[in-house]
């Protein structure tokens, strides 16, 4: 491995000064796609709509630079109209205020903050179907049949509930996230390490009913995203709980993506998908595993294990920083080529919200700091 790791440092201060820059053009926002060099802005309800408020966070960590917290307390405030409206929210409230609120109420004390991150917590308690044992993910409005559907991607919402029996020294929620994680144990991880997006599972019953694609190739396909939510929510479950079931099942996805890769290190949208598509890539993919895996690095105690998951993450890294960043004034994102869903034909190859927030995290990660999630 290449020993100089000067452009580690060169990437963290210039994809911060992308997010100062950016924050004097787009302020208090919720950006989501990067389309024609500008991010777009969607509802507050979004599920993505926490991560630019986490992006300011994450630059103020580092620059104290006032200007960026107000308008990260700002957002916040936006985000309380669609938590007390209720009837938007869906289980992505995980995603959406621990790098806001939680984070806030973290580092500040805010006792508002404390409140939105605790009732935030309390409708994602609220979405556990006691039967199956899962936290349902989408509403009716996303689609009419979402009953009974669990998603990968929620085990990155559990950390909301983590924090809330932390906080209030109750350990109903964490009850209810170990209960879930168990269910994604038993019901999305398959033989060879690889996890669908979507389980079907029979409301009443709690039966699994079956697999499907979502915005993955198929039922029995990789969709690399949907891995990359698997690395990272098993390793964050493993830290709060100490159990090791999830250090195994992150590590054991994490080695498929890793033994998938390309040679750029940045995944096809779908790990199994057909040759004439690999052109459509996922740089949040490759962000969200980099973070996931040095926070599985510092789980583990074998040195070779360590090593191994920390310098594969910045090899990920150095994948994206070489040959998927853009740092000049032709686009706000710092990533390029995020892919939301192939299938749907929808933002192929454009760069995407989380892909930079994880980039940035990874890169914090790289110089002492923790995540947000
Ligand atoms: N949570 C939806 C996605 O990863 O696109």
């Amino acid at each position: 491995m290449n020993n100089n790791l000067s452009w580690i440092d060169e990437a963290y201060s210039k994809s911060i000064d992308k997010v100062i820059k950016l924050s004097k053009k787009i302020g208090v926002s919720f950006p989501h796609v990067c389309l024609d060099g500008n991010y777009n802005c969607e509802a507050a309800h979004f599920w993505t709509s926490g991560f630019w408020g986490g992006l300011l966070w994450l630059a103020y960590r580092e620059t104290k630079d006032e200007s960026l917290k107000t308008i990260a307390e700002e957002i916040e405030k936006e985000l309380n109209v669609p938590l007390h409206e209720f009837y938007e929210i869906h289980h992505d409230v995980g995603f959406m205020y621990l790098p806001t609120s939680v984070i806030n109420y973290t580092w500040t004390g805010n006792k508002e903050s404390r409140k939105s991150g605790l009732i935030a917590a309390s409708h994602l308690a609220g979405r556990f179907n006691f039967k199956g044992e899962f936290i349902r993910a989408w509403t009716h409005r996303v689609d009419p049949n979402s009953t009974g559907w669990a998603i990968i991607d929620c085990l990155m919402n559990l950390p909301l509930l983590f924090w809330a029996s932390k906080e209030i020294n109750d350990p109903r929620f964490k009850h209810i996230a170990i209960a879930h994680a168990n269910t994604v144990l038993k019901s999305f991880v398959r033989e060879d390490w690889t996890v669908p997006h979507i389980v079907s599972f029979d409301p009443e019953t709690g039966e699994k009913i079956e697999n499907l694609g979502g915005q993955g190739l198929g039922p029995d396909s990789a969709w690399s995203r949907g891995q990359s939510w698997a690395i990272y929510g098993f390793a964050v479950a493993a830290r709060e709980t100490g159990d090791t079931k999830y250090l195994t099942a992150s590590k054991n996805i994490a080695n498929y993506f890793l033994s998938h890769l390309p040679n750029d290190k940045v995944p096809y949208w779908d790990f199994r998908t057909a040759e004439k598509d690999k052109f459509v890539r996922d740089s949040t993919a490759a962000a969200c595993t980099a973070s996931g895996l040095l926070e599985l690095s510092t789980l583990l105690t074998d040195e070779i294990e360590k090593t191994f998951y920390y310098e594969s993450a910045i090899a990920i890294l150095k994948g994206l920083y070489d040959n998927y960043s853009d740092f000049s004034n032709a686009q706000d994102a710092i990533l390029t080529k995020g892919t939301v869903s192939y299938p749907n034909n929808k933002h192929v190859n454009v760069p995407i919200i989380y892909g930079d927030y994880y980039f940035l995290e990874a890169l914090g990660k790289l110089h002492g700091h923790k995540g947000l999630f």
